[in-house]
């Protein structure tokens, strides 16, 4: 017998246009979830919504750039009246270079309080915004699962992307301070660190890298796929574990 895993829940998948959101958006979509697709880019959204609701699973898109409170806000509102509950939100918006965020990585010493202040919004403050706007509804019902997508930069650090590293270590922190408050309400936050993900997102920067002849750029073979991070969030969505909480969830093989 095959067992729907999440069969009358319903997600909000924050950045799921493209990448690691999409393919979350999918796979929990396959496994019965109702989900609410934002992005600060609705087209790549709409796309995954008509894909979802085309093999009969249930969604619909928000736009929202959740840098906003206000949006944040919106998008909940969005989920409730669309479906009637949060049960599940994922905060995966981010990233340290690319559309929406910055053109590319450099060194510290030639970086602006301007850059710091955009790549902190987006990679914590961000996720902050949406979380806020939707633990009242889960402490209301006394359960929810919040998942963070941090990076192994948040958990090492790494180099030309000093902003972004402490962003994610933010977010580690984040989830696990909020793990610790949540728990008696039966709340569950938990963080996934990828190393590299073979993204658009990604191929975009290796080409990148290619056309300016870099010395350095990322082994395809030693990247995870998008769909094995969604299966990370897939599992943390559905167990029913109340103990597997606060936890952060590297995704490196044997690579820091
Ligand atoms: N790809 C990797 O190698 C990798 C590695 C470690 C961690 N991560 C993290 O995983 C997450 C997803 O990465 P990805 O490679 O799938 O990215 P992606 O760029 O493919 O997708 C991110 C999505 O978020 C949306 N977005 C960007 N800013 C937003 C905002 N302010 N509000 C709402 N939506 C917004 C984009 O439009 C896009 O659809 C990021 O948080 C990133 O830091 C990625």
């Amino acid at each position: 017998m095959y067992i729907v895993l999440l069969e009358g829940k319903v997600a909000i998948i924050v950045g799921s246009g493209s990448g690691i959101g999409k393919a979350a958006a999918r796979l929990l979509a396959s496994e019965g979830a109702a989900v609410m697709l934002a992005d600060i880019d609705p087209e790549g959204a709409r796309k995954v919504e008509e894909e979802i609701r085309g093999n009969g699973g249930r969604a619909a898109t928000v736009q929202a750039d959740m840098t906003k409170e206000e949006d944040a806000q919106k998008m909940v509102q969005a989920a409730l009246e669309q479906f009637g509950r949060v049960d599940i939100l994922v905060n995966v918006a981010g990233g340290s270079q690319g559309r929406f965020i910055r053109e590319r990585l450099g060194p510290f010493a030639e970086s602006t309080r301007e850059e710091w202040d955009r790549i902190l919004d987006v990679n914590l403050n961000g996720a902050r915004n949406c979380t806020r706007a939707v633990i009242n509804h889960m402490l209301e019902r006394g359960s929810g699962k919040i998942i963070n997508m941090s990076s192994m930069a948040g958990v090492s650090g790494a180099p030309n992307a000093v902003d972004y590293s402490a962003a994610k270590a933010g977010l580690i922190g984040f989830t696990k301070a909020l793990a610790q408050e949540m728990a008696p309400h039966g709340i569950q936050v938990n963080s996934i660190s990828p190393g590299g993900v073979y993204t658009e997102r990604l191929q975009a920067v290796m080409e990148r890298h290619k056309r300016e002849g870099a010395q350095r750029t990322f082994d395809v073979s030693k990247l995870s796929t998008p769909e094995e991070i969604a299966r990370i969030i897939l599992f943390l969505a559905s167990a029913d574990v109340k103990n597997l909480n606060g936890i952060n969830i590297e995704v490196h093989g044997s690579r820091r």
